[in-house]
This record gives C-alpha cells, structure tokens and sequence, in this order.
C-alpha cells in the first residue's frame, strides 16, 4: 500500500488562548501559562482523524496499539471515533497497550524494550496503527517502528496526537497527526510534566512557575 501522509491542523507559534477563558483545574491554574488546544478542539479533530484512519485503511483486521502513558486519553477517543465510524465493518479490532523502554545509544534502528505484549508473538502478520502521544525528535517512533516490523507486524501505521515543529533526528511515517504544534513544552490531555497535568482537559503551555514547582518533584511512579 502506498505510503499515507496526514493532513493535520497547524497550531501557529503565536497563538495562545488566555487559561482565563477556559475551564483550568484550580491546583493548575498558576502552573499554566496558556492553552493552546482546547478540549473541544480535540474532540472534533479525533472525530475527523477517525474518518481518515478508516477512508485509508478500510475493512481490515486491525491492532490499534497504545503507547502508555501519554497516549491514553488520545487513545481512548480514537477507538470511540473509529469504533462509530466502522459500524459496518465485518473485520474486528483489536486493542492492546505497551510501554516502550529505550535505551541509551543514538542508533535509530536500535531495539526498544516493549513492555506489556502478552506474547512476541501477538503483532505476527498484524495490521498496525501505533497511537502516540507525540513525536520531536523521532527516534523513539523511528525505533518503535522497527521493533513492531521485526516482530512480524503486516502493515503498520502511526496515528499521532501531535507533531512539534522540530528538526527530526531521524524521518518517520506520521501517517495520521491530529495537530502541528510549535517547539513549547506542552502538558494536559495525557502529556505530563514529571508525571503531573495527566488529568487535564485542554493542551497547555507552562508556566515558568510550573516548571520550577515540579522540575525537582521527580518521578512518581
Ligand atoms: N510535553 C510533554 N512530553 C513531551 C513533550 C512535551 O512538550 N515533548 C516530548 N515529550
Ligand atoms: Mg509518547
């Protein structure tokens, strides 16, 4: 099949939304300095992403794989999306969950540690689409999708949350991408900040403030 190339929605660099205007958890408010993508925008591109994915890839078998932790949210609406819009389908989807361990070295081919696969096995002869939460410098998408080949996977896809505007260390597929963002540091809607704003409706830009109360907080889990 030929290769797929999303069309998506490009956040410019200067926009960004007053926290006042929206509804901004109290515990947040003074660690966000903006909103940049409100929920509902989110919503509404994650409807239309579905009608992408299956105008392309049709009435197939279909693995939709979530990349833990960040992509849960993005990952839940998807499969609603797409589970609406293939009311017709005869081929099921299945749903699994991973969490991807890189390590140390630059290689853009090198292996990642997959965590959460019942089986080596289970990708054999599957149909793909990866959901991620984003993708800057690509080497973890690049390398996550060279373990899914290497272990069998038919086809595979990505389906991205979001694309920041930053020279990739390595080029990779980002078949279906829900928005272009601008090189800032986001959280909300599954992104985290030292495992923080998870919970977060809207995707927002920090607060120098926020930065500094959680920089030192460490990782919780
Ligand atoms: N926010 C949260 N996690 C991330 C980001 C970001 O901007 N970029 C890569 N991982
Ligand atoms: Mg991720």
């Amino acid at each position: 099949m030929a290769p797929v190339k999303s069309k998506s929605v490009t956040i410019p660099d200067n926009l960004e939304y007053d926290t006042d205007l929206f509804v901004v958890p109290g515990c947040y408010r003074e660690d966000i300095k903006s909103v940049i993508i409100p929920a509902g925008m989110i919503h509404d591109r994650i409807k239309q992403l579905a009608t992408e994915i299956h105008a392309k890839i049709g009435d197939e078998p279909l693995m939709i794989l979530c990349v833990l932790k960040g992509s849960y949210r993005f990952f839940t609406a998807l499969v609603d999306e797409l589970t609406a819009v293939r009311y017709n389908c005869k081929t099921s989807l299945l749903v699994d969950f991973i969490r991807a361990k890189s390590y140390e070295n630059t290689e853009t081919t090198g292996k990642l540690e997959l965590i959460g696969l019942s089986s080596l096995n289970e990708l054999k002869g599957q149909n793909v689409l990866i959901v991620d939460d984003i993708v800057d410098s690509g080497l973890t998408m690049s390398r996550l999708i060279f373990t899914i080949k290497d272990l069998g996977a038919k086809q595979v896809w990505t389906s991205l949350l979001l694309s920041k505007r930053v020279p990739r260390k390595v080029e990779v597929d980002e078949n279906f991408v829900a928005f272009n963002i601008p090189d800032k540091f986001i959280v909300g809607y599954g992104l985290d900040f030292n495992q923080r704003f998870r919970d977060m409706n809207h995707i927002c830009v920090m607060s120098d403030k926020g930065i500094e109360k959680y920089k030192n907080a460490g990782k919780l889990f």
